[in-house]
Parts: C-alpha cells; structure tokens; sequence
C-alpha cells in the first residue's frame, strides 16, 4: 500500500504527479510532494486522489528533485497533516515511505525525550525525526544508523536540503531505479518507468543508496552492491481504456486474458518446471492467499483434490503463519496473488521456505516479489489490473490452477495434459445477458443485506460474488454453505432478504433448492443462478430472478459463474454513483501485513 517516487530532471512537479497517478492503485487516501530548488525544498499536501493534490501543487522553473506519495492510511487518519512528505524539525530532511515501521512508538519516545515534537500521528515521521537525530556529514551513513533503528517494512525515498539527489532505502516494499541521461526516477512500480527508460535496477532488501541521475550507488550491510539492470517489457504498460471504468473494461477483458493464458500454457517450454514436479513426492497441497486471491484458492484445491487425488488445505495468508502449519519438504505450498506483493503472501511464502516446502506462485505481475521468490511461478496472462476489485484475474487464477492439476496429472501418467477441454471453453466463452444483469442490479442497489449459498464449488463463487458486491456496492453481502441455514442463519430472513442460491452442481443441486425452499418459506426472495435445464418448474415459479448460464460441464464452470455477478457488481456499484475502480479505504496492492 501507498506509492513512492523519486524524480530528477526537468518538469519535476508535473512528472511526479503523473507518475503517482499511475501508483494510485495502490492508496488513495492522500497525496503530496517535495520539490527542491534552490531555495530548499517545498512540501504541498492534499486528501484523497491525486486530483485534488494537482489544484495545489505551484510549478517553479527552478525545481529539478523531487519525491512524491499517494497514500493508503495505516497509522493515523487520512488527513493533510498525515499525508506524506514527511520532514524532520529542522527542515533539512523530507521523505516518503511506504510500509510499516513496527516499533515507531518506542522510537517516538526516545526522540521526544531528546526534545524532538511530532506533528503527525504517521509512523513515517518518526523516520524523518530518526535522519535529523543521526545527522552528519556523511548522509549515507545518516541513513544508514537511521535504518539501524527500524524495524518493519519501508521502500523510502529521502531528500536533504543540502544535496542534489535521491537517497532511498528498501526492506519488504517493493521499489526500483531507473536512470536516463542524467535524470533519475524511483518508483514502488516499475509501470512508472514506460517512456522514461528501457532499462531499470531491482533495489533488494536491506539495500539503501544514492542517486543523482548520473550514477547510483547501492549499498547493503556488507558494502557497495554491484548492480545489473534489467529491460523494462513496454507490455506491461497497456491499459488503455475506453470504458468508463477499469473495472467493467477488465470483465470484458476475461475473454482475451482467458485465451492468453491457454496460449501460454500450450507451449511445451513454459510447462517445463511444473512437469518436473512429480505430485507423488508430497503428502498434501497448500493454498494460500488473501481475498479474492483466497477464494480462487478454495477452487484451486478443489481441483487438485479431484485429479490428484491428494490431500489439500487452504489458509488466509494472515491466519496461516500464526496456525501452526506442519510444512516440510513433502507440502508443496501454492501461494496465489495477483499482484505478487500483497504481505501476508508474501510472509507465508517466507514461512514455506524456511520449512523446505516446494513453492508455486500463481501470479499475475511477473516481476514481483512472489515471482521471483517462488520455485516456479505460474503466470496467469490476464494483462495489468488496475481497478481495485479484482475480476479479470480471478478468472485466470482458477484457468491457471485447473491447467496446473491436468499438467501434473498428466506427468504422473508419463503423458502430455490434454487441453482441448479448456480450448473448448475459451471458445465458447460468453458474457451472457448483460440486460438481465442489469435489471438485478436495479434491485440490489436498494438493498443493504443479501445473502448468497452454494455447495461445493458454487459456495466458492458465492464467496467471490459476496466479496465482489461488499467491496464495489457497500452491501453486507453473507455467504453460506446451504447445507448451514438451518444451523442459524434462517433467523435473519425476513420479507425484505434477498438470497442468492447459486445452483450449478448436478450432484447437490436438490439438497441446494430443499435449502433454498426453506429460506423461501420464511419470506425471502429468492434469485436463482443456475446452468442447468431441469430444474424444478414449481421452485422456478418462485424466484424473483433467475439467471441462466452456460454448463461448461467441468471446473471451468467456476469462471463461467463469477462473471455474471461480476457485472451486477459494477452495474449496482455505478447505479449507487460509487467509483467501482476506487472503492472507499481499499487499495490494490496490500503491502502491510
Ligand atoms: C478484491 C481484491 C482483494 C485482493 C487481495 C489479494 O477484489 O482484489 O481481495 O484479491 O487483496 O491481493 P493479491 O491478489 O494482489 O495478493
């Protein structure tokens, strides 16, 4: 959570602006930046989007560095004064992090009682508060002995009055360098690089440096740190858009990101690692990730369980490490995430390794921290997301584990997986009836408790599709197992309950409409989402909504079910006049654990 950038070279005030508003996924609880010139630096803050921080930012000729934020609030609201830059007492030093500094209250205390004052509730303060304590000639190791003192997470990016350049230091949030012909740019995202340069440099743990366009040094503990660049791939620069939001031109992009995927996994060589790993080594599978991420998890391990016939778990990233888990090198851990760096993920990726377990991550960004710490990572093509509720993704999560359970399948049985299955369904992907869509969104947007239930793999959708509605619309939307209404849940309906009862599974599907019937029967109104053909005529007669989808007749049918409500998400979303693509105090990219 929360952008950084660092910039050098001319038009400073603009470019940081810009560059931020490409980090905006990240937070977008406030803005602000620093600008040296040749009177020192100047700080303009402002709440909410970088928008509102464009009205008051006042352009000097004279400006050539800077560094700019875009915040999600942690510690203390999201207000002006805790918006970043932050600054020391004697003005000398500005700074933006993003991360967490775990142990800032004791830190505080031991400034305050040096006499130092604290404006701000933030824990990045203290860091600016720490650089002027340690102040000295030398500013790298200023940095360095402030660093010495943080424990927790930071990508920071640090003026000092008195010198023209950048210092930056990094410890679990990501941030990268790029250099171009005396102008410098640093970013929590190497998406800000696109136009600037063709090459950029990975800052790693525990690395801190120095940039003034011109060259760039990088340290770590031991010393200076040689470091090789890597090419900037222009693709992952493609978002255009013309939609009225990313979040409905994301769902439309399910179908090609869907066929991107079964093109990659077509390719013999990409299939390479996962084909070496024989499922026979290892007594169970673990899935773990966070939120939408977590629900393609459980239809993961659904898979798995069904063509490998082996032991499967999943966890939320943040219970897992706190749940005792009994890893070893015979659990192969499946670490799902669509931007690679959410921490939670990242901390039980940490977790697995230090127990040997074999890792795979199942990730979208390629450059991210999961990817390139996992033993194979399986990429899921679906293009850059940038609305924060995650759709497009979603989807390729669930094509990418279901490919991933036929490959090792296959491996067991010395053959190739056979994909024809899923070429078929590529093929016949549909949207469905976006007017019925609609239409259910004119009901749920006056709504502010539904309930969604399912079994078995419906429940899963169920999940997603509750998540989706909270997230994008502010409904409380519950999800339960059907099988589970009688144990409680029936004393919340009354006439005004809507019930979403996802039907999609042959084997269950009475059991699902005798549990349905019983919430009927207590005054709810019932919407029916189904693939099959025979369903009950006189249960049919009773549902306010019934949507119709395909019966792709495997576990694909998982995405084929999501799509739907992922539309009447938006639909209710912008019908409620919310902004689907920056719903309130979420963010994209989750860095804090
Ligand atoms: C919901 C959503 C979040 C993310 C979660 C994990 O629409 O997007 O729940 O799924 O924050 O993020 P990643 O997948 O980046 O690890």
């Amino acid at each position: 959570m929360c952008g950084i950038v660092g910039y050098i070279g001319n038009n400073t005030e603009q470019t940081i602006i810009d560059k931020l508003k490409k980090l905006e996924y990240r937070g977008y609880d406030s803005a602000g930046i620093a600008v040296m010139n040749k009177t020192g630096y100047r700080v303009f803050k402002s709440k909410g989007e970088i928008k509102n921080l464009e009205k008051v930012v006042e352009v000097s000729k004279d400006s050539k560095i800077g560094i700019g934020h875009t915040r999600w609030a942690t510690h203390g609201k999201p207000t002006e004064e805790n918006a970043h830059p932050h600054v020391s007492e004697d003005n000398r030093w500005a700074l933006v992090h993003n991360g967490i500094i775990e142990n800032y209250l004791e830190l505080k205390d031991k400034l305050m009682a040096s006499g130092m004052n604290f404006y701000s509730q933030t824990d990045s303060e203290t860091i600016a508060k720490l650089l002027q304590y340690y102040d000295g000639k030398d500013k790298l190791t200023t940095i360095e002995k402030t660093l010495n003192n943080l424990k927790g997470s930071y990508a920071l990016a640090i003026l000092n009055e008195d010198i023209n350049g950048i210092f930056f230091a990094k410890n679990k949030s990501p941030l990268f360098v790029a250099l171009n012909n005396g102008k410098a740019l640093l970013a929590s995202d190497i998406i800000c690089f696109n136009g600037f340069a063709t090459e950029y440099y990975v800052i790693e743990d525990g690395e801190y440096g120095f940039t003034d366009g011109k060259k760039l040094i990088v340290k770590n503990r031991l010393g200076i740190v040689g470091k090789s660049p890597c090419a900037f791939d222009c693709s992952v620069e493609n978002v255009e858009n013309v939609y009225d939001h990313f979040m409905i031109k994301e769902i439309f992009d399910t179908e090609k990101a869907l066929k991107s995927n079964l093109e990659y996994y077509s390719v013999e060589d990409n299939l390479k690692k996962l084909s070496a790993l024989n499922i026979k080594n290892y007594d169970k599978v673990v899935f773990i990730g966070c939120g939408t991420a977590y629900n393609a998890c459980l239809v993961g391990a659904k898979f798995f369980r069904e063509q490998l016939d082996i032991d499967c778990f999943t966890d939320v990233a943040s219970e897992f490490r706190y749940s005792h888990p009994k890893l070893d090198d015979k659990t192969l851990v499946i670490l799902v995430s669509q931007s690679g760096e959410t921490a939670d993920t990242l901390a039980a990726l940490e977790l697995a390794k230090e127990n040997k377990s074999t890792t795979i991550g199942v990730v979208n960004v390629e450059y991210s921290t999961i990817a390139k710490n996992v033993d194979i990572t399986l990429p899921i093509k679906a293009g850059v997301e940038v609305a924060v509720a995650s759709t497009k993704a979603y989807s390729c999560q669930i094509i990418t584990m279901y490919i991933a359970s036929l490959v090792l399948k296959a491996t067991l049985n010395k053959t190739k997986a056979d994909l024809k299955e899923v070429s078929a369904f590529c093929d016949n992907f549909s949207f469905g009836k976006l007017e019925k869509y609609q239409e259910i969104a004119d009901t749920l947007r006056y709504q502010n408790k539904i309930f969604m239930i399912g079994r078995g793999l419906d429940c899963c959708t169920a999940y997603e599709a509750s998540l989706k509605i909270k997230e994008t619309c502010y409904i409380n939307s519950d999800t339960y197992f059907a099988g589970e209404l009688k144990h409680g849940f029936l004393a919340l309906i009354d006439e005004m309950t809507y019930v979403v009862v996802f039907a999609t599974q042959k084997e269950v599907v009475a059991k699902t409409l005798s549990n349905a019937e019983e919430a009927y029967s207590r005054g709810a109104k019932i919407i029916l989402f189904t693939s099959l053909d025979d369903m009950d005529k006189a249960f049919m007669d009773k549902c306010s909504f019934i949507v119709k989808v395909k019966d792709v007749n495997c576990g694909l049918q998982a995405i084929t079910n999501i799509v739907p409500w992922q539309f009447i998400a938006y639909y209710t979303s912008v019908s409620k006049g919310i902004n689907p693509d920056r719903p309130r105090n979420l963010a994209k990219s989750v860095t804090v654990e």
